[in-house]
């Protein structure tokens, strides 16, 4: 069979592979038992095997100093492609101290596991105000990244990594797929256009709204919740991944859909994580991603739509994935159904609109929220996971 591609290219045309394999790993988890070692936060762990996997397509380590600098003050690489995040490997001072341009360090997970190893290029202090300002225009620690930048240690080692020990992802292995794999996948369903859909929360009516929205104007939607770090009043992502199963089985079609997971941290860096997070759906094969109403954003440090602004300082085409913009969609009574402003005309006190907050006090509390907010099976199983969880004291 004739099988037609989905042909978007990878952020800067090549799909990046840094997993040891066969001989070359074995060779490598002998010598890393002499090779110094660094144990690195889950946040790193995750970077290290989104750069391996090719979602972080073109880096194939972790940045040095010139791009470092050229992401956060001018939000693109030193090569002049847009990348909006710095992907960074931080270390204390007598970390860095002891660990010399041209080593191999090994690196571990805070359990002690080998993860992966970096060729050390550079080591170099940075300013933490400036990073918090450019990155997430605000040093209130508060912040949620802003507070994890102020927790990490004070030099940058950057180089080339490898990941010896691929991450497993237990217990949703199944849904742990590579670019390579997802752009496969698209192929073999012969998707041409596929909308990526980036969430940490459960799908919530307005979520399910947006997807389908895009859905029919495109042969196939990615819904890809991350499930690295977030903040702890987000829902886990073992309770979510189970939510997301049982609404696909429940009011999607099966064949218009594939669930995978994003390994990533959440930097709830508000607009410039719209675009990073835009640009690594494009690895996975997607050629639309979906931005609504303070994508990716926390409290009040963005404006609503800042998330879709930010796309015009761009070139669309080094961008190369369409953002398919949402203003902020509800349940309207008198239309009956789901709306945004642009399609509704009635006022504000028809629109049920719930803040996530008082939706997590009603599961909490066992209460299951109004139809018009989320589908009662999704209810149902965020509010059996909560009960699991807060009785496990997670
Ligand atoms: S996040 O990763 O962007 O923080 P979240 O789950 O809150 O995750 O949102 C996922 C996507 O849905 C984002 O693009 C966000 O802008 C959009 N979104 C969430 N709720 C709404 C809403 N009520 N109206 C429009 N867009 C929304």
């Amino acid at each position: 069979m004739n099988v037609q591609r989905t042909n978007i290219a990878p952020h800067g045309g090549k799909l990046i592979q840094r997993e040891l394999t066969g001989e070359a790993r074995e060779v490598y988890l002998e010598k890393c038992k002499s090779l110094f070692s660094l144990t690195i936060s889950k946040w790193n762990v995750s970077d290290l095997e989104m750069i391996s996997n090719g979602g972080f397509s073109p880096l194939i380590g972790f940045m040095g100093k010139a791009d470092y600098q050229s992401v956060i003050s001018d939000m693109h690489l030193v090569n002049g492609l847009p990348w909006t995040i710095p992907i960074t490997l931080p270390v204390s001072k007598e970390e860095a101290g002891e660990i010399k341009i041209g080593d191999e360090v090994a690196l571990f997970k805070d359990d002690g596991e080998l993860t992966g190893i970096i060729l050390v290029e550079e080591k170099f202090s940075y300013d933490k105000i400036l990073e918090a300002k450019l990155v997430y225009k605000t040093v209130d620690h508060d912040h949620p990244g802003v507070k994890k930048l102020f927790e990490q240690g004070e030099v940058y080692v950057a180089g080339p990594i490898y990941v010896i020990n691929k991450a497993l992802h237990e217990p949703f292995e199944k849904f742990h797929l590579s670019p390579a794999e997802t752009r496969k996948l698209f192929a073999d369903l012969n998707w041409k256009t596929v909308v990526g859909f980036q969430t940490r929360n459960p799908v919530h009516r307005a979520h399910e709204y947006l997807q389908k929205t895009a859905l029919e104007t495109v042969d196939g939607l990615l819904l890809h919740p991350l499930v690295g770090e977030t903040k702890k009043d987000d829902i886990p992502a073992n309770i979510r991944m189970e939510s997301y199963q049982e609404l696909l089985k429940n009011y999607y079609p099966s064949n218009r859909v594939l669930l995978a997971i994003y390994p990533a941290a959440m930097r709830y860096a508000g607009p410039r994580e719209a675009v990073f997070h835009a640009i690594v759906r494009k690895n996975y094969g997607c050629t639309h991603f979906i931005v609504g109403r303070d994508h990716a954003g926390v409290g009040d440090y963005y404006g609503t739509y800042e998330a879709q602004d930010i796309f015009s300082e761009f070139d669309p085409l080094k961008i190369g994935i369409k953002p398919l913009f949402f203003e902020h969609s509800f349940y309207c009574k008198k239309c009956g159904n789901m709306a945004s402003v642009k399609t509704c005309p009635h006022k504000e006190e028809d629109r049920f609109i719930l803040s996530g907050t008082k939706v997590r006090d009603m599961l909490r509390k066992g209460l299951i929220p109004p139809l018009e907010f989320t589908r009662p099976e999704v209810a149902e199983v965020l509010i059996r996971g909560m009960k699991i969880n807060d009785g496990e004291g997670k």
